[in-house]
């Protein structure tokens, strides 16, 4: 009879061998605890919010004018890339666990958790950003307890953006009168 091997610790290198057996998964694996589609679901979710947060960051910065709203200005700005830069990574993680990422701008807003924003008034757009980053924290805070242990990766990649967020939402409300 055939032995199995074993690494050190008890790991099982033939059960590992197996469940890496598929190619075509590229990342995902037959041991991959969660309900992909529910995750890619998710996550594309998380992506139009993250969409409609760059469009409306983007939209303050440069409606924004006078000399003394200079600093709130290179907020809005960088929240704008940070918010991007989200969108990049949920985007990737969609690709990973071989989903596709939904960037129908015809939909987006119906998708998003988070409004876009046209007010004119700066204290205005803070509290709108303030809100959506709220709801931004809120929105991944359900999506991690969701996850649990059942996909360490994403989890670990939504609590990164979640700390993201709350820095947001700080600087948001320092920026309140
Ligand atoms: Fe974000
Ligand atoms: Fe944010």
């Amino acid at each position: 009879m055939k032995q199995k091997k074993k690494i050190g610790n008890g790991i099982d290198t033939a059960e590992i061998r197996a469940a890496a057996k598929n190619i075509d998964e590229g990342g995902v694996t037959a041991g991959y605890q969660a309900d992909r589609h529910e995750i890619i679901a998710m996550l594309n979710g998380a992506l139009a919010t993250e969409l409609v947060c760059v469009l409306r960051y983007r939209r303050h910065y440069y409606t924004v004018t006078g000399l003394q709203n200079g600093s709130v200005k290179a907020e809005f700005l960088q929240h704008a890339i940070e918010e991007q830069a989200h969108a990049d990574q949920l985007a990737e993680r969609i690709i990973q666990l071989n989903g596709k990422p939904d960037f129908n701008p015809a939909t987006l807003t119906e998708r998003s958790h988070a409004e876009y924003d046209e007010s004119d008034q700066i204290q205005h757009m803070i509290k709108s950003n303030l809100i959506a980053e709220r709801v931004a924290i809120e929105s991944y805070r359900q999506m991690i307890v969701k996850i649990g242990d059942t996909d360490p990766t994403t989890k670990h990649m939504l609590v990164g953006i979640m700390a993201k967020e709350e820095e947001h939402a700080d600087d948001m409300r320092d920026l309140l009168v």
